[in-house]
Order: structure tokens, then sequence, then C-alpha cells
């Protein structure tokens, strides 16, 4: 058996003592881990019976990222979302089951089929603006998830009305609401201990959604009705065997869609608004740019997607917080990662968040500056907010064709400004870092 030939140092302290910086101070924690430990570091969390290994070298990430689906899994570090995802949610699965349903999903997520949405993501944001407060500070951050959940509500199930889509929403909000907790990322707090625990509303939450998304599901399979949504696309995909999807894999992966899609982007929604308010000239040159463009007046959402600007800003954005600090794999077979040799059965992690605040790779990193990205392009180990290999995030295109449109219909449509106090730190939600207090700010106008 090969062992570490050169072992990479850690903290001298018990694992629950290393899990509370990491869950509830995770960017100080990381930023003090980076400096001490420059070639990476180990970490050890409580019941991981093997440290995990944290890698924040661009060739080290390109090196996991290039290990193959036998070479490594992502399931085990993804495990804890088990209960909500369920067990054939792509986060979970490995090997082949993961390819084949990666390349069941992909087609309806890529592509030409992403100008489809457009109009729609830039109708809810502007009926979302519409009952946004003037004058007075209000939390954007759930303003902005509502309108990315109803987006892909629309997108994955093709209803955006009715009593089904409100009974469904209520339940998925719910359940995502009370999946933040962080203590949820640890087994022991997945337990039902009783009618008034958390962990018992998230259990009968699920239950009713489930039984609303597999009544949806034999519904529109029994009746053959189709859209240009993704349930539809899924219920006729077939495999290379020629098999369709199961009615429990389709819910897990809806539900995996429903939850991977909207959090997440409403997140890098919040970062992004928060940049480009406190900047003194970015938000007028955004403007700008939509105007020469053609974008505006109507907010046409092809011309929104050539805006280089927007573009390089929600790029910007992202590696400034990444909403996602860190993504793993455990080793199936001994590899050598950064010059180390290390055991199968180790859990080798890349921290998005060092590698993004790299002087080398961008010089002044903790300054957001999108012409970074006008005046030079990174390679995927570079900028890596979606992770990567194949096990990238199968909603990137979608991710950042939805914030361009999202974004560039707020800077149309409204005036805002950052309130005058009040400063905003990162905290944890579930697997995700979002701004404070739910990013508050103030809408001055509603533009015409
Ligand atoms: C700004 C928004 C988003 C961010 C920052 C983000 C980030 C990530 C990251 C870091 C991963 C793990 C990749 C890895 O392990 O290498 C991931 C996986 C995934 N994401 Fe996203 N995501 C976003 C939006 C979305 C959207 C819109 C969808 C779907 C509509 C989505 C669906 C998924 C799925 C299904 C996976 C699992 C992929 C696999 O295991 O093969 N994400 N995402």
């Amino acid at each position: 058996m090969l062992r570490l030939m050169r072992r990479l140092p850690g903290l001298p302290l018990p694992p629950a003592l290393t899990l509370l910086p990491y869950l509830y101070r995770p960017f100080p924690f990381l930023d003090a881990m980076g400096k001490r430990y420059p070639e990476g570091f180990t970490l050890r969390f409580p019941a991981m019976p093997t440290p995990a290994v944290v890698f924040h070298h661009p060739d080290a990430a390109k090196e996991i990222f290039a290990l193959g689906a036998d070479d490594a899994h992502a399931g085990q570090i993804n495990a804890v979302l088990g209960p909500i995802l369920g067990k054939t949610s792509l986060l979970l699965l490995d090997g082949k089951e993961h390819l084949r349903q990666r390349k069941l999903l992909m087609p309806p997520l890529h592509g030409e089929r992403m100008s489809s949405y457009g109009a729609r993501m830039i109708a809810l944001t502007e009926a979302s603006i519409a009952t946004w407060p003037e004058r007075e500070r209000f939390p954007v951050h759930d303003r902005l998830q509502a309108i990315t959940l109803d987006v892909i509500l629309r997108v994955v199930f093709g209803i955006d009305e009715g009593e089904l889509f409100h009974r469904l929403r209520e339940r998925l909000v719910g359940i995502l609401e009370l999946a933040t907790n962080p203590m949820f990322l640890l087994p022991w707090f997945q337990r039902d201990l009783g009618p008034l625990t958390r962990w018992n509303t998230l259990a009968r939450a699920l239950r009713e959604a489930d039984e609303m998304l597999y009544g949806e599901i034999r519904r529109r399979r029994a009746s053959g009705e189709r859209g240009d949504d993704i349930l539809s696309l899924l219920l006729d995909a077939r495999d290379e065997q020629g098999e369709p999807m199961t009615d429990s894999e389709l819910r897990d992966e809806l539900m995996t869609l429903l939850a991977a899609g909207h959090e997440t982007t409403a997140t890098a929604l919040s970062w992004g608004l928060r940049w480009i308010l406190a900047s003194k000239s970015l938000g007028a040159r955004l403007v700008r740019e939509l105007e020469t463009e053609g974008a505006l007046p109507g907010l046409a959402p092809e011309r929104i997607a050539r805006c280089a600007l927007l573009d390089a800003t929600v790029r910007e954005a992202l590696r400034l917080q990444p909403v996602v600090p860190m993504v793993g794999r455990v080793l199936q077979r001994p590899a050598r990662i950064g010059g180390y040799d290390l055991d199968r059965g180790t859990p080798v992690l890349v921290s998005i968040y060092l590698i993004h605040r790299r002087p080398d790779l961008y010089p002044d990193p903790t300054r957001f500056d999108p012409d970074r990205f006008l005046r030079q392009r990174f390679a995927p180990h570079e900028w890596l907010p979606f992770g990567g290999g194949i096990r990238r995030c199968i909603g990137m295109a979608f991710a950042l064709y939805e914030m361009k449109m999202i974004l560039a219909t707020i800077l149309a449509r409204a005036e805002l400004r950052l309130p005058l106090f009040g400063k905003v730190r990162e905290v944890r939600r579930g697997v995700t870092i979002a701004p404070s207090r739910g990013m508050p700010l103030v809408m001055e106008r509603r533009a015409s």
C-alpha cells in the first residue's frame, strides 16, 4: 500500500474544533489555512475516517479534474444531501450510472435551448421588481431566490401557474429554507427526534412534495402531455440500452435540479449586485453597454447575452465570492496529486475560493475588477466556480445566462443603492456561502 511520501500538514486541533470555523466562518478560516499552508493542507472532520486533503494550486485542481469516472468518486462527498435529493440524484451517483444520468440531463440545459428561456427570465424579474418597496431598506436575496425558483420551476416542469405550482412551490421553499441550516450537513442531525424538531418538519414537507412530484410525473406519463420543459424531455429520454428513466430517478433528478439550480444562482446574483452597487462607475458602464448592444429599451435576450462587460461582471462576482467554496472527490485508486502520493480512499478537495484569491493569477485579488476578464482568458482550473471535469456543474451555461438576464433587467428597471449602514458578511446557507442579513439594499425609484 502506498503511503503519503511527503505528508501535508494540518491543524493540530480536534476535528470538532476544525469543523466549527469551517461551518460558520468559512472564508476567514480558509484564508488563514491558505496562508499558513501554501502547498495544501489536511482537514480532519468528525466521523471522517480519513483526513481530507485540500489543494489550492491550479495545477492540483487540473490533476483532480482529470481523474476518470473509476479513479475518483464524488457521491460519497455529497452523501449528506441524500435524504433530500434521493439516492439516484446526479450529485450522489458515481461511475457508469452517473455518466448515464448526466447524458440524459445534459441536452435541456445547453446551447440553443437557452435562448427560449430568456424572455421568461426577464418577465419574472420585471414582475418581481414591480413589488419591491421604494426608498426603504429591504433584503433582496429572498426576492432573487423567488425569481430563480420560479425560473427553474417553469423550465423544469413547464408550469408557472395553477394550484399544483403554488402548492409545490410552497413546499419546496419550506424544504430548501430548512435545509440551509449548516447543522444539517452533519449526519448526526439528520435524524427524526420527534414532532417538534426541524428534521421532522423537513421530512414531512419532503413527503408532501414527493406526493406532488410523483403525481405530476404519472399524470404526464399517462396523458402524453409534453412541452418545452425538462420533465417533458426526460420523460422521452432513452439511455444507450433504450431504457427510459424510472419514476424515482425522475423525482430525484427534478429535486436535484431545483435544489442545485436556484439558491446557488440567487446567491451569486446577490453578490454581483452588491459589487455593482459598491462601484462608482460600473452600473453606468453596464447600462451604456446594454444601450450600445441594442439590448435597451426592450431587453432583447440575445442582445443581453452578447454584452461582454456584463459577462465579465458575472464571472468576477463568481470569482470573488464563489458560492460553493470547495468541491471534492474520494480517490478510488492511489493517485499523485500536487506532487503527493495519496492512498485509495483519500478525500481530495479543491479550494475554489483560495484558487480564486491567488495573487499570481488574479493581481490584487480582493478587489472587484470585472475588467480582468476582458483583458485575459482564464483556464478551467484557474476560474472554477462550477467545479470541473466529469462532475462540472451541468447548469453552468444556464446559470451564467440567467444571471445576465436578471442583472440586465434589474439595471434597466430599477435605480438601486446600498444602505448607508450595515456591513455585509459571508454566511453559510447549507452548502453555499451567501451575504448576511439577506443582502439589504434600497430602491430609489423604479424605471419605466
Ligand atoms: C451560479 C450558480 C451555480 C453555481 C455556482 C453552481 C456550482 C456547482 C458546483 C461547484 C458543482 C460541483 C461540481 C464539481 O464537483 O466539480 C455543481 C454541480 C451541479 N450543479 Fe450547479 N451551480 C450553479 C447553478 C446550477 C444550476 C442552474 C443547475 C441546474 C439547473 C445546477 C445543477 C447542478 C447539478 C445537477 C450538479 C451535479 C453535477 C454532477 O455531479 O455531475 N447548478 N454546481
